[in-house]
């Protein structure tokens, strides 16, 4: 698990850094945004930074149980991890796709270690048939936002094309449901509780259809804080609903300045490192234009 003082240790870490080299440094891709930003955007995105690395303690809302206590916990300075998700599933006979009956994990697939608030129970792998136990680190985030960006027609329409390829290359569109409470702020879409068929873009296959019902799942999911679009703390052994702080845990404009940075962190230039990107064609990796 790591430790709230790692994500400051990290950043003071850079500091000392650029410091030393007497602003010759550059900062972490994950501190730079997308070309072109007004001055009031370059602000917005700063503090949705900040607020993506901000550390929880338990007077905040964490828990009352949780994973790691920042979203840059696991996604630290646009790198890979160092925090990680270790997830579960009940699978069938054939050892890897999911079992209809996921009864035997009355509180999730996420793997919860932190307690907190008077949680005494984690959440941890049971002992039981047919478990398959997976982990994840926190991938990089640079240009999501592109992600989201494509058009819904562009996907279906990549879809038609590999599905006509003789090979066995044929990706498929994932449609998810939106299960969350709809974000008042409705710049990028306007989706309603429990409408089907959408284009799942973000996360383990692709399980959710944009960056902030992504991000409001990672808070409630990985670090226990309620948010006006998941508003309830996830179900524990302890039967807790609660955590220190009463309600909800954050509000709507904290989980929106998140979205906004994860919106606009840009891509950093490509460097093909001895032909990595021929060898990427040659595999076949760039049949899905992702
Ligand atoms: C405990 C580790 C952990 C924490 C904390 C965490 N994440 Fe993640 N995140 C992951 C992992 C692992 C994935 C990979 C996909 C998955 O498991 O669904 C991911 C995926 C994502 C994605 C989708 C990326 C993609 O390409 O599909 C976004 C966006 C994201 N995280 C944002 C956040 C934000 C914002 C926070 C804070 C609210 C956060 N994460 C907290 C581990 C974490």
């Amino acid at each position: 698990m790591l430790e709230p003082g790692l994500v400051y240790h990290r950043r003071m870490r850079w500091l000392v850094v650029a410091l030393v080299a007497c602003g010759g440094s550059t900062p972490p891709p994950s501190a730079i945004p997308i070309a072109g930003l007004s001055d009031a955007d370059r602000a917005a995105f700063d503090d949705g930074l900040a607020e993506f690395e901000r550390v929880y303690g338990d007077s905040d809302g964490l828990g009352p149980l949780y994973v790691v206590t920042a979203c840059a916990g696991c996604h630290q300075d646009g790198t890979r991890g160092p925090g990680k998700t270790t997830r579960m599933v009940i699978v069938n006979a054939d050892g890897y796709t999911a079992a209809m009956d996921q009864s035997a994990l009355p509180f999730g697939h996420l793997v919860r270690m932190g307690l907190t608030a008077g949680a005494h129970t984690p959440v941890i792998p049971p002992d039981v048939p047919h478990l398959k136990v997976t982990t994840r680190l926190g991938p990089q985030l640079l240009g999501r936002g592109y992600m989201e960006a494509v058009d819904e027609l562009e996907i279906a329409n990549q879809e038609t094309i590999q599905a006509a390829r003789t090979d066995t290359i044929h990706g498929r569109v994932n449609r998810v449901t939106f299960d969350s409470i709809p974000n008042p702020d409705t710049t990028f879409e306007n989706y309603q509780t429990g409408q089907t068929n959408l284009v799942g873009r973000f996360g383990l296959k692709a399980r959710q259809a944009t960056i902030d019902d992504y991000i409001a799942g990672a808070y409630q999911g990985a670090m226990g804080l309620t948010s006006p679009m998941q508003p309830t703390e996830l179900t524990n052994p302890d039967n807790l609903t609660d955590d220190l702080k009463p309600g909800v845990d954050i509000p709507i404009d904290a989980l929106d300045r998140v979205a906004f940075y994860v919106r606009r962190v840009a891509i950093p230039p490509r460097q093909d490192v001895a032909g990595g990107a021929a060898l990427f064609d040659a595999m076949q990796c760039s049949v899905c234009p992702c």
